[in-house]
């Protein structure tokens, strides 16, 4: 039987952040087998510490690779012309309770089969990969019938398979009530809580279950009957809330032990103080508050105040953040919401990687996966400070270098 001599990698005189810190001299890191063998300081490395290792890369910025934790990565179409709309006063509400906005979207990726809606998203997953992702969290949400929200689960684990990327997957079947059931929302929960879950969760198309809790969406009792019906199954709960209004649904989520609760811009210091306990995640997307032009901010300092970690997403989705660049999301946390670039820095990695269920990612330490990027800037709050595509250098994917 002929062994595998042991594939080792080594990064010379990198800039290093870990996910949780900046090192403050320049280190040597070592994969090994797809994981991260070592890491030492540039001036204590000895060649024998890395034997036979083959030298990857020298210089620049090491950050673990980038976790977008929150995407409606998959549709057809685009709302344009709702974009136009929004500019002359009308409300994404008021568009939505028209009947556009997402149910103008879910008309289109309804009439799109498998293989046109994996056309129209790859290139939006070619983006993120461009700009440091590794991970990606992917919801349906679209389909909005059983087997248009399976069919977008299975496009998002096809994407997987085409591009070297983790992708984890979210049933959103509550994300708007569909046409049919218009003047039923409590049989279309129903339908999501009898069908929808157990389905997805037996063809193991999803990692999670999520609901979009708000007066245009589903009601906090509502929401509370799918992450009981998401608990049974086994899968985790995520949930979209106090993103227009306070409905109290981040405390309900936390309560059910949530992953997380996302763009809570008018989440209250009781529902804080819910997700510090529970350990929920407040993962926030400036891109959405920038679309919407919102102007009431999440509550940054309470969050710190209570030790609530927070991640940052792109929420690339065609309505409130048709936005596929995470590094201008690294920006806006900080010029939005005040975020400090480590913060934003950390939101994208180590805090997103817990949001979705998967500690194990998103730093650097002996153990973890060696999904990496290395960047062509001098120090790590630059990806935060300048909003540049191309300053990737190398991106490595379980150990896997692709040079940019
Ligand atoms: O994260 N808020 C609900 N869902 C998405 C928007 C989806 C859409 O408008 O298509 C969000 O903002
Ligand atoms: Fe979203």
């Amino acid at each position: 039987m002929q062994t595998l001599p042991a594939v080792r990698q080594l990064w010379r005189d990198v800039i290093l952040f870990d996910g949780y810190r900046q090192w403050s001299e320049p280190m040597a890191v070592l994969a090994e087998q797809g994981i991260v063998a070592g890491l030492w300081p540039e001036h204590e490395f000895v060649s024998s510490m890395a034997q036979g290792a083959h030298e990857a890369g020298r210089g620049g910025v090491m950050t673990p690779g980038l976790v977008d934790c929150h995407t409606h990565l998959i549709y057809a179409g685009d709302r344009a012309g709702e974009f136009e709309q929004r500019l002359e006063g009308v409300s994404y509400e008021e568009i939505a309770r028209a009947g556009g906005g997402i149910l103008s979207t879910v008309r289109a990726t309804r009439n799109a089969s498998e293989e046109d809606l994996i056309k129209s998203s790859l290139p939006r997953l070619d983006a993120l990969l461009a700009d440091g992702v590794t991970t990606v969290e992917i919801k349906s949400g679209y389909g909005l019938t059983v087997a248009d929200e399976l069919k977008m689960l299975r496009v998002a684990r096809r994407l997987g398979q085409l591009r070297p990327v983790r992708i984890t997957t979210t049933l959103l079947g509550a994300h708007a009530l569909p046409p049919e059931y218009a003047k039923d929302s409590d049989g279309y929960v129903d339908l999501v809580c009898r069908e929808m879950i157990p389905l997805a969760a037996r063809q193991q198309l999803a990692d999670a279950v999520d609901v979009f809790c708000e007066g245009i969406g589903f009601s906090p009792a509502q929401c509370e009957r799918i992450f009981q019906a998401a608990i049974q199954e086994g899968l985790a709960i995520k949930i979209h809330a106090e993103q227009l209004s306070n409905l109290g649904g981040s405390a309900l989520a936390a309560r059910y032990g949530a992953l997380s609760a996302d763009h809570v811009e008018y989440l209250d210091e009781a529902g804080v103080q819910a997700m510090a306990e529970a350990g929920t995640v407040a993962v926030l997307l400036p891109g959405a508050f920038h679309v919407l032009r919102e102007t009431t901010l999440p509550p940054i300092d309470a969050l710190r105040r209570h030790g609530v970690p927070m991640a940052v997403a792109t929420d690339a989705n065609p309505g409130t953040s048709p936005i596929c660049m995470p590094t201008l999301m690294l920006n806006m946390a900080c010029t939005l919401f005040r975020l400090t670039p480590r913060e934003a820095l950390a939101g994208m990695t180590r805090h997103a990687a817990q949001a979705i269920g998967h500690p194990e990612l998103g730093h650097i330490v002996p153990g973890a996966p060696a999904d990496l990027c290395i960047w062509d800037i001098n120090q790590p709050a630059e990806l935060a400070y300048a909003i540049q595509a191309g300053r990737l250098r190398q991106r490595v994917f379980g150990g896997v270098v692709q040079n940019v």
